[in-house]
């Protein structure tokens, strides 16, 4: 049983009652790791269904919590309108109607939400694996509360429907706080990499002669974790912390101009550091690079990098 005292912070309380409840990482991150296999290596088709679930390359952050917004203000407002035919006694026939109708609308805008979600959940940090577990359970659960409600409902059952329902609203309040947590708290979704604001002037970075062909090297500027190639002879510099969640991109897969993150499979144009493919949906900063006295020197840019949509 889990102890509360008075000084803990509702972080530190949330968490141990999250880690009293069953194990749901585990299978939940096999289960992730299997569908990111598929996703990564189903071919071009499904790669760029990836990307658009997750908001890559055309939206500029992730989709999902903007679809959730629809799911859940529909939900939210048929449980208004049931609330209104309950005090009224059911006397008041456009509430329940209304009430009926969101309910449905909701429950059929769930299925593209639910999509976004488990494709983003696919390439899931570990850190985040519980969280992202237990609000796809309960997502679940709840979805199958409201295609009950929605069955009722259409079956002449209002209160049914509304019992149904208004469980599954209270679940998905829970739901959406752990949405919250997996974002503003796990850093979940949000963009890891570093602007390129820095350094303000030229500075050596590395020997010329120390960064062969095809080899990427990582170095630190400044505080700024910069990855140099060489590609034809050509010298490219981006941000090496991935801005999905922070992966090594030096470690990663080189081909073509891309680069693939070891942690999990972003792919960057290392020519200006815009999204191939995701997970991620933010660009990689990008560094101007130039050798001086057999020395390669980089500087930043005064932008932050754009995001990919
Ligand atoms: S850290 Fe996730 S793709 Fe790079």
């Amino acid at each position: 049983m889990w102890k509360i005292e008075s000084d803990r912070d509702i972080h530190q309380i949330t968490d141990q009652v999250i880690q009293q409840l069953p194990n749901v990482e585990e299978p939940g991150l096999r289960l992730a790791r299997r569908l990111h296999h598929q996703i990564v290596n189903g071919g071009d088709m499904v790669r760029n269904v990836a990307d658009v679930l997750h908001g890559s390359k055309w939206l500029g952050h992730p989709l999902h919590p903007v679809l959730t917004d629809v799911t859940l203000g529909a939900w939210m407002m048929g449980f208004v309108f049931d609330l209104l035919s309950l005090l009224t006694l059911r006397r008041w026939r456009s509430s329940r109607h209304a009430a009926d109708t969101l309910t449905t609308l909701g429950t059929i805008t769930a299925i593209p939400t639910a999509l976004a979600g488990m494709t983003d959940y696919s390439a899931i940090k570990k850190p985040a694996a519980r969280h992202g577990a237990l609000h796809g359970l309960l997502n679940t659960i709840m979805l199958g509360l409201y295609i009950l409600s929605v069955r009722a409902r259409r079956g002449g059952h209002w209160f049914s429907g509304m019992l149904y329902s208004s469980a599954a609203f209270g679940l998905g309040l829970v739901s959406a706080w752990l949405g919250g947590e997996l974002v503003y708290n796990l850093r979940v979704g949000v963009n890891h990499s570093q602007p390129a604001r820095r350094p303000a002037n030229w500075m050596p970075a590395l020997p010329d002669d120390s960064l062969l062909e095809g080899q990427p090297q990582r170095v630190r500027v400044e505080g700024q974790d910069i990855l140099l190639y060489r590609k034809n002879g050509i010298i490219y510099a981006i941000g090496a912390v991935c801005s999905h969640a922070g992966g090594p991109l030096e470690q990663g897969q080189f081909y073509d101009y891309c680069v693939q993150c070891p942690w999990h499979d972003s792919v960057y144009d290392v020519r200006d550091g815009s999204v191939v493919h995701g997970p991620t949906t933010y660009n990689q900063p990008v560094y101007q690079v130039r050798v001086m006295n057999g020395h390669i020197e980089v500087k930043g840019t005064e932008h932050e990098p754009a995001s990919a949509g």
